[in-house]
């Protein structure tokens, strides 16, 4: 049976992933690699893994070790390292020729934001981003916000030895599940924006648009894109043809913040429900929520649909964040 390596098992896409291996797969053997040893137990009894190993991202040395004993690599931990990403190809590299290699890697929809106007107004000329366009994929590039270990993954994946499989899901919300909980990035930066300024921003008149999903969602497609890469004839196409841009509901910005601002005032983190503008550069997150909230985010999803079946089935954002996060501590 193949085996499965894991990365980021307790995180808001990890902690529903390693569950579903075991439905889905449940002889293949898992071994989950992550840095917090406090749930031992759950993942051996409830979510089934065969292995732990412990360590971080950090250590690349023992995270290609690692990759070089297994046939997939599901890194779901971390969109933004290209150091990661790299020890994790030199380990599926060093794999006997003629040994299927398998990388599935969760990017982000980020990469896809408007390129000409961040000024937080809907630009009506915005580029529509399309999956199924072998043209767009070939644009992205490590400027891009997860773009970086994106550009080394094709690249690699253009040397034909290991199957490459990128999925690029767009703002989650929705809970974590397991002992550990995490609201992920997106929700963890809502919080803390709201928390450091007192209210939940939008920037200019709030009217650019923007994808968001819920965070069960984002698991089918996962599982269909291992049973593409365990087909006898793989990899399927060229490295473009095995990027999936996914996504659900499409807002305002400004309904979004609106949305936040009543259920984090509901919550007693902000004192009222009216979300504020802002200026760009007054949104303190490191850069990544100033981009997502400037510019529009506009795909379609035609070879995800087409290839993974891919449909979305949850409540939009605007009908279930209050449940979402009733989860976790703000
Ligand atoms: N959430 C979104 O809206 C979204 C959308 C698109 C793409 N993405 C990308 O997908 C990735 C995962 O997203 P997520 O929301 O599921 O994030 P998350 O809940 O923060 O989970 C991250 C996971 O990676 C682990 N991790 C992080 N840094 C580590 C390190 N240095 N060493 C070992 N383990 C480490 C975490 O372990 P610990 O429990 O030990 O911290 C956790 O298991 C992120 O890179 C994110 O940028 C997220």
């Amino acid at each position: 049976m193949p085996s499965i390596l894991l990365l980021g098992a307790t995180g808001c896409v990890g902690s529903h992933l390693v569950i579903a291996l075991k439905k889905e797969y449940p002889t293949f053997p898992v071994t989950a690699y992550l840095r917090n040893k406090s749930i031992e137990k759950y993942l051996y009894e409830t979510a089934g893994v065969q292995k732990i190993v412990y360590g971080t991202f950090e250590e690349t040395e023992k995270l290609a070790a690692l990759a070089k004993d297994h046939d997939i690599v599901i890194n779901v931990g971390s969109s933004f390292d290209p150091v990661l990403t790299r020890a994790i190809l030199a380990g599926l590299n060093q794999r006997p020729a003629g040994v299927k290699s398998t990388l599935i890697h969760m990017s982000g929809a980020g990469n896809f934001v408007d390129t000409e106007s961040n000024t937080g107004i809907a630009n009506p000329n915005c580029k529509v981003w399309n999956d199924s366009n072998v043209k767009d994929m070939e644009l992205i590039n490590s400027g891009m916000l997860n773009g970086a270990p994106d550009e080394v993954i094709l690249n690699a994946g253009k040397e034909g030895k290991i199957g490459t499989y990128i999925l690029f899901p767009t703002a989650l919300y929705g809970r974590s599940t397991g002992p550990v909980k995490s609201p992920g990035v997106i929700q963890s930066l809502m919080i803390r924006q709201a928390k450091e300024l007192g209210y939940v921003p939008y920037i200019g008149d709030g009217t650019v648009r923007f994808n968001t999903m819920h965070v069960l969602d984002i698991i089918p497609p996962l599982l269909r894109m291992i049973d593409l890469s365990l087909q006898e004839e793989t990899p399927q196409g060229s490295v473009y043809e095995r990027c999936y841009i996914i996504g659900a509901n499409l807002n305002r910005w400004i309904e979004l913040s609106a949305k936040f601002a009543e259920v984090f005032h509901a919550r007693g983190l902000i004192p009222s429900p009216i979300p504020k503008s802002i200026k760009r550069e007054d949104v303190d997150d490191g850069g990544e929520l100033a981009m997502l909230m400037s510019r529009d985010q506009l795909f379609l999803s035609e070879r995800a649909e087409k290839t993974l079946g891919y449909k979305p089935t949850q409540k939009p954002l605007v009908e279930d964040l209050q449940t979402a996060l009733e989860y976790f501590d703000l």
